[in-house]
């Protein structure tokens, strides 16, 4: 089966890693446009835009692919699945309507309401004098959201008000959602979905703040673990009835059915789980832990979302080992952009056994760095003992990363 996965991050790269691991030939995979890591592993398409539809479905067709998996958001909430599609070519991804659900926050917010889904309360509004209304319904800490894709930067939360209102004010043109704010634990967990059966993966949790005990600003993500011992007995399942199978209904019964990864953002409230988010593709850098345990063939799994037969074969397998993944921001990051610097010591990161290295961009996260083991300790500490080896002047990358499961 020959595959043609769109990104250059470090997303891609391990499910690339995952891929090869779960049986797939380096040789049947093309990564456009890739990065120089990835490279290493695969043939990469460089010159690539993946947000240019022309351009992905010319090479599709001229590589004679048999899927294309699409990574990150921008092309899915651009219609390149779509287009992919219309020429016949199977595609792990959402179209453009369904991609709304993360490419509109208050689109998401519709369908679960509509498929009476737990979430948090929210206003959306369209002035800032509805924003300050709503802050005031809601009271402190205060949650304001852009409605439209932003990178991991349109969310803030908040004790200042002031802030609030400055955060909704650069976001307005496009809408914005006031929303109650939910205490307690973040867990990731991603569904595949073929338009009317979801298959649960195993839960990671992201770390979502820049710096040490959660402080700092949101970035994209600067670690992970799974899988997620301290979840209830019966979590995924409760969130495979409760969230991921009436959000698959509620889209096929629109229309526009969801083909791709449901990534479910949730949080444990003491009035139950909630969630947070949809995301309409794999999270980064919580795919690096959890492919990192997957047993079941990567590419047949995909290929069946892809075709509408997930129902069909076997159900994802997961290892009992653990996978932390420790993320290396560059200086500056998530607020201003450093210059591109070099970074050294990948090759000797990695020639620590059950240490990978996990490569993104030039600049902001740089790379990120998984460990594996038997336990969370072992799996934490090859993770940071890859990390000492890597050295890029001016970089930072948080020391707490799994260091609550570890004992
Ligand atoms: P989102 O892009 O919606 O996932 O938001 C990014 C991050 O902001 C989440 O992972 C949470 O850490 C935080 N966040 C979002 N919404 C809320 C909320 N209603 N209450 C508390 N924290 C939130
Ligand atoms: N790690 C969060 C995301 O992928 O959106």
């Amino acid at each position: 089966m020959k595959i043609l996965l769109l990104g250059s991050g470090a997303r891609e790269h391990a499910i690339i890693k995952a891929l090869i691991r779960t049986g797939s030939e380096a040789g049947s995979i093309i990564c456009a446009p890739g990065n120089d890591l990835i490279a290493l592993e695969v043939e990469i398409k460089a010159g690539i835009d993946p947000n240019n539809t022309f351009e992905v479905a010319s090479l599709a067709l001229e590589e004679a692919v048999d899927l294309v998996v699409i990574g990150p958001e921008a092309p899915l909430v651009l219609g390149v699945a779509d287009a992919l599609r219309s020429q016949g070519i199977a595609v792990f991804g959402p179209d453009q309507a369904a991609a709304a659900l993360e490419g509109s926050k208050n689109f998401a917010k519709e369908i679960m309401a509509q498929a009476d889904i737990p979430t948090g309360m929210a206003n959306k509004c369209s002035t800032l004098e509805e924003v300050a209304a709503a802050l005031d319904d809601f009271g402190a800490p205060y949650v304001v959201k852009a409605d439209g894709l932003a990178a991991g930067k349109g969310v803030i939360v908040t004790q200042d008000r002031e802030l609030a209102l400055e955060h909704a004010a650069k976001f307005i043109h496009d809408g914005i959602l006031v929303e109650e704010f939910l205490d307690g634990q973040e867990v990731s967990l991603f569904f595949l979905s073929d338009g009317k059966t979801v298959m649960p993966l195993s839960p990671a949790q992201d770390y979502k703040r820049a710096f040490d005990n959660d402080e700092g600003p949101n970035t994209g993500g600067m670690g992970a673990y799974s899988p997620v011992p301290w979840l209830p007995e019966g979590f995924v399942e409760e969130i495979t009835k409760r969230v991921a199978e009436p959000t698959i209904i509620e889209m096929a019964k629109r229309g526009t059915p969801f083909v791709g990864l449901l990534y479910c953002g949730l949080i444990l409230t003491e009035r139950g789980t909630k969630v947070i988010e949809f995301n309409a593709r794999f999270g980064d850098p919580e795919t690096q832990v959890v492919l990192r345990r997957l047993q079941t063939n990567l590419a047949d799994l995909l290929m069946r979302a892809a075709t509408g037969k997930l129902d069909v074969g076997p159900v994802a397998e997961f290892s009992d080992y653990c996978a932390v993944t420790v993320v290396l921001a560059s200086e500056g990051y998530p607020n201003s952009v450093a210059e591109v610097r070099e970074v050294t010591g990948i090759a000797q990161a990695e020639a620590i056994d059950d240490v990978e290295v996990c490569k993104a961009g030039p600049i902001g996260r740089v790379l990120s760095v998984v460990g594996y083991a038997q336990g969370f300790q072992e799996a934490r500490t090859l993770a940071y003992e890859g990390m000492a080896r890597i050295h890029l002047a001016g970089g930072h990358f948080r020391n707490d990363i799994g260091l609550k499961v570890s004992h």
